[in-house]
């Protein structure tokens, strides 16, 4: 365990602990809200994610501070990874003894650290709660429900989640519906990005001419007959579209591709993983979306951009019903056909996931004392 500047932060009253791309840009929101109203807060970073491109890159363009402690967990499998976070967590919690804890998603770091404090006498946060894909195949899936079950104040960002909730037996009062805090987080990053990001001209792509995609899940990637019938999918898309496919490439994928040694079609791009506001730029810019992220599924669905998701199941059913996102799973045939529907539908479908004030609900419901007061909600989300 290195503890960058910890044991400043004794007594805080918020714990944040994260370790992947997702859980920063998600919880960014809440930090940021926890600074506006002078809420005392310690970040624990795992290490689940460590590469620049993952992880510094995103403390650094949405002014987080240097995490308080890195774990340094780092690739391992599930239970080493999962039980090294858990011990060191426990640790600081230990020495911390913040009033609470927030987790967000469905990660390893999220099962560790959701385990780690329900074992000592502080109080549990989970944000994104109540998400059900109903695949106990997913490690997400059961890192969801561990943490649902022990948490304490449960967030679930729609009726729906909540529903699952309800159904699974989580008393109602420890429920409150919030919208998702990739609402906020869109809310202040996407002037930045049209004002800041210059992507496209990098990339030499036009507004509407191009296709972005994202493939990172182990279901799919680690799977080469699934991974490949994707590449070839997505492939024919960009055939029939005539378009490129821009590919940032997660390094998971990257290295099973490697390792299966498939061939990329003609048209699909391979680029870095991209920093925040140059990916919002390019989802944003995009003709299609076509995925297997939880985090993008949302956001095609927020920014209005018709999105195919590339899976059998998704714990994101709400993007399905309002019409902005078609699940094809990965027979090429089907990525093709769902995709001509979805470019067909008008995009102006209603957004699910709340009005941006998700963060200040989380705030609020956790019940600490604020030192600074603010009751006008609106613009909450405007950069400093
Ligand atoms: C994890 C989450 C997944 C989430 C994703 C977000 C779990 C079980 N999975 O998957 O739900 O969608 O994060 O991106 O928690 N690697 C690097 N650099 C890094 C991190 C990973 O090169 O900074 C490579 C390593 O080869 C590693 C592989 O990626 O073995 C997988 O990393 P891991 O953290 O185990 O899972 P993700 O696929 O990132
Ligand atoms: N993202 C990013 N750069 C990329 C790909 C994704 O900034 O190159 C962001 C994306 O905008 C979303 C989040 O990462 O907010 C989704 O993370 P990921 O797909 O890794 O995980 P998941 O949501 O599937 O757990």
């Amino acid at each position: 365990m290195t503890a960058e500047e910890g044991g400043d932060n004794l007594g805080s009253q918020v714990a944040f602990i994260l370790g992947t791309r997702p859980e920063i840009i998600k919880l960014a929101p809440v930090i940021h809200r926890c600074e506006k109203r002078g809420i005392s807060y310690t970040v624990i970073h795992t290490g689940q994610h460590y590469s620049d491109n993952l992880d510094s890159v995103f403390f650094d363009q949405l002014e987080l501070p240097t995490p308080d402690y890195n774990l340094d967990v780092g690739s391992k499998s599930h239970g080493e990874q999962t039980g090294e976070m858990l011990i060191g967590i426990e640790e600081i919690l230990q020495s911390e003894q913040p009033e609470v804890v927030l987790v967000q998603g469905d990660t390893n770091s999220v099962l560790a650290g959701a385990i780690a404090t329900s074992k000592l006498e502080i109080e549990l946060g989970h944000v994104e709660a109540g998400l059900r894909s109903f695949d106990r195949d997913m490690p997400e899936e059961t890192n969801r429900v561990v943490a649902d079950h022990v948490a304490d104040c449960l967030f679930p960002p729609t009726e729906k989640a909540k529903s699952y909730l309800v159904e699974e037996g989580i008393p109602e009062s420890r429920l409150c519906v919030t919208g998702n805090t990739i609402v906020d987080a869109l809310q202040r990053n996407r002037k930045l990005a049209d004002r800041k990001s210059s992507v496209l001209a990098e990339l030499e792509l036009d507004r509407s001419e191009y296709l972005l995609m994202t493939a990172h899940r182990a279901e799919n990637v680690d799977d080469e007959d699934r991974f490949r019938q994707i590449l070839t999918g997505v492939g024919q898309v960009a055939d029939d579209l005539r378009a490129d496919v821009i590919y940032p490439i997660h390094p998971r994928a990257e290295s099973k591709l490697e390792a299966f040694d498939l061939s990329i079609p003609d048209r699909i791009r391979l680029v870095e993983p991209q920093e925040y506001l140059d990916f919002i730029k390019l989802q944003e810019n995009a003709k299609l979306i076509l995925t297997d992220s939880g985090g993008v599924q949302e956001e095609a669905c927020i920014l209005e951009v018709p999105c195919v998701t590339m899976r059998n199941s998704t714990e994101r059913p709400e993007t399905v019903s309002v019409g902005a996102n078609k699940l094809s799973g990965v027979d090429p045939a089907d990525i093709e056909s769902n995709a001509t529907t979805m470019l067909q539908r008008n995009s102006n479908w209603e957004n699910p996931f709340g009005d941006g004030t998700a963060s200040e609900k989380i705030l609020q419901e956790i019940g600490l004392e604020f030192s600074a007061s603010e009751t006008e909600l609106s613009g909450v989300n405007a950069p400093d």
